[in-house]
């Protein structure tokens, strides 16, 4: 028997109904006759307090109100790549041709394409025993990636019959003894993270081909970040970036909250883009989810879960998924908005008390692990969460929860972005707590200077914030010439080595090998800088050495022959740096 109540309150985005006997926390419900989605997120007696996904307005008291008797779920199966979802899944295309361009209320459409055949290779035999999370069969999802058929978490048995073909989503492709069916999709609860065998610990980086974060501020595959920044300090762009560079498999980017037209913008780009990985479209390895500033705020509550939902759905196949989050702000402001409208206790700022154990539970769920079932791959989930700090000012509610539970901390700066220095990154305020986790893979596979390295460049820019603030004071004349030298190193950290264009053709995303390359050249001229001043030279005769340029410039060398021009620029370097300070011998 259907559970069916009635409308008492309505506001905003929160509706309250009683009558609700039985119904069940986090079950979907039909609200009104617009049957519009909603999600029970609290219950007292029989009366439920309810989030509703869609626009309330037109909603009247009195009105309808049922349980459907299961919580909100997505659907998972081939066809999610390259799709455009709204935060509760529905396809962004197949909802404008129902409705036109805005998205008409009470729309019940499916996820993927029920239409659509697929063909299916079998890759267990009848009277096979199969468990939760066990491939039977493969679909070949785009040109580059194999989507595994696994068995939902959830089920297990013999295989009594298994076919080969072309199916759609919802066909039978496999009976097992007893009768259950498996289709090549099956849905899940997107608040329930879904189970694997044993979280690992993260070893190998999640590669981004930005300077700052690879060399600096590196996170582990399976880690977490967050990128907090005031208004226009490079947060989407930084998202962006990653979700083209990274060394994922498959990117889940979720626009929660932010401008239509910032969304614009990646909906109309990166279907245009080619993937550097694999030369096809990027979008073959992407899922958009989208809740724009103007669509509801609840399903830009639920926006997160379904995006982080399909990214475990892709670790469990063992790929690496890096999962977007642009922004978590807007995500909290949703939060909170919903808990006033149902009158719960405020905590800090406004936002509900919970915040901070939501946030946590979000990142959480992302991770390197072993997957479910005897086949033991291993897949990760790297998640990224963009965070804007009203008025840039951090010790905010949702900039200080991140804080507490993230890996790595990507702090941007107005007054970097404002001198245009991107990745507006702030290398004082940012951390990493994944460097020592990290450290012998560098070493092994980039070079055993690593972590050297990456150590003396933190020492030298530290000397040269000091420096600067002496500078500030009494003027560059009171220094040495080996402490302008460090002033010098800085500039050309900063200008030389962290300022990278995302947009670059050629620097928009350089590999670890030239990053290694670009930074040991920087130290080495540095060395051999101050090597030559204690022989006697000027810091004048080192800034205007004829190869000066060349070093300043090595960012825009292609990556073909970056090796061989950055070598030869070592061998100039060192010809010219000896010909420096030479103590004249007066017989
Ligand atoms: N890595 C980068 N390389 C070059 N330009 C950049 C980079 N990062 C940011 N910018 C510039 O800064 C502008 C603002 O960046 P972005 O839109 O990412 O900021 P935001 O922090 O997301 O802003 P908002 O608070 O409005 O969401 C971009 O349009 C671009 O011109
Ligand atoms: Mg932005």
């Amino acid at each position: 028997m259907s559970i069916q109540g009635k409308i008492i309150k309505i506001s905003g985005p929160a509706v309250i109904a009683d009558g609700m006997t039985g119904a069940r926390m986090f079950d979907i419900v039909h609200v009104g006759k617009a049957t519009l989605i909603g999600e029970i997120i609290r219950l007292d007696g029989d009366t439920a307090f309810i989030q509703v996904y869609e626009d309330t307005s037109g909603l009247y008291l009195g009105e309808p109100v049922e349980s459907l008797g299961s919580p909100l779920t997505v659907e998972l199966g081939p066809g999610l790549l390259s799709s455009i979802f709204d935060g509760i899944q529905r396809p962004l295309e197949s909802v404008a041709a129902q409705t036109g361009d805005f998205i008409a209320r009470g729309v019940h459409t499916e996820a993927l394409d029920h239409q659509k055949k697929w063909p299916f290779t079998p890759s267990v035999k009848v009277g096979e025993r199969v468990g939760p999370g066990e491939t039977i069969g493969t679909v070949q999802e785009t040109e580059q990636l194999v989507h595994r058929i696994l068995v939902p978490p959830d089920t297990q048995g013999k295989i009594k019959e298994i076919r080969s073909g072309s199916f759609t989503v919802t066909e039978t492709v496999a009976t097992l003894e007893g009768g259950k069916t498996l289709a090549l999709s099956h849905r899940w609860p997107v608040k329930l993270a879904r189970p694997y065998k044993q979280k690992l610990e993260p070893k190998e980086p999640f590669v981004t081909g930005q300077r700052i974060f690879d060399c600096l501020f590196p996170i582990a595959m399976g880690g977490n970040a967050s990128i907090p920044g005031g208004f226009g300090s490079g947060k989407t762009v930084a998202e962006q970036t990653l979700a083209k560079f990274a060394n994922a498999d498959v990117i889940v980017y979720v626009g929660c909250g932010e401008r239509g037209n910032e969304m614009t913008e990646v909906l109309t780009e990166f279907p245009h883009l080619d993937d550097p990985k694999t030369g096809g479209a990027l979008m073959n390895r992407t899922i958009l989810v989208v809740n724009t500033s103007n669509m509801p705020v609840a399903a830009r509550e639920a926006s997160v879960y379904t995006g982080m939902t399909l990214a475990e759905y892709y670790r469990d196949m063992g790929y690496d998924v890096a999962l977007m989050a642009d922004s978590t702000s807007r995500w909290a402001e949703a939060l909170r908005e919903i808990s006033s409208r149902l009158e719960e206790m405020p905590g800090e700022e406004g936002f509900p008390t919970y915040l901070s154990t939501r946030l946590a539970n979000f990142y959480e769920r992302s991770g390197r692990v072993i997957t479910q079932g005897k086949e033991e791959r291993i897949g990760s989930v790297t998640v990224v969460g963009a965070v804007s700090p009203p008025g840039g000012d951090f010790s905010e509610p949702v900039t200080q929860s991140s804080m507490r539970i993230i890996g790595a901390l990507w702090a941007l700066d107005s007054n970097l972005a404002y001198r245009r220095h991107f990745p507006s990154v702030n290398w004082n305020r940012s951390y990493t707590l994944y460097d020592g986790l990290l450290k012998k893979w560098y070493e092994d596979n980039i070079s055993p200077e690593w972590t050297r390295n990456r150590k003396r460049m933190f020492e030298l820019i530290q000397k040269d914030t000091q420096l600067q603030e002496i500078v500030q004071l009494v003027g560059p004349d009171a220094l040495q010439d080996s402490e302008r030298l460090i002033l010098e190193f800085g500039r050309m950290i900063r200008e030389d080595f962290l300022q990278q264009n995302a947009f670059s053709p050629v620097d928009g995303s350089c590999p670890l090998k030239k990053q290694h390359l670009m930074l040991s050249t920087l130290l080495q001229f540095y060395a051999l800088g101050e090597a030559a001043i204690q022989r006697g030279a000027h810091i004048e005769e080192i800034t205007e050495l004829p190869m000066k340029e060349a070093v300043d410039r090595m960012k825009e060398i292609p990556l073909h022959e970056y090796e061989t021009k950055i070598t030869s620029i070592r061998e100039e370097m060192e010809k010219q740096f000896r010909a420096l300070g030479r103590v004249q011998v007066v017989s």
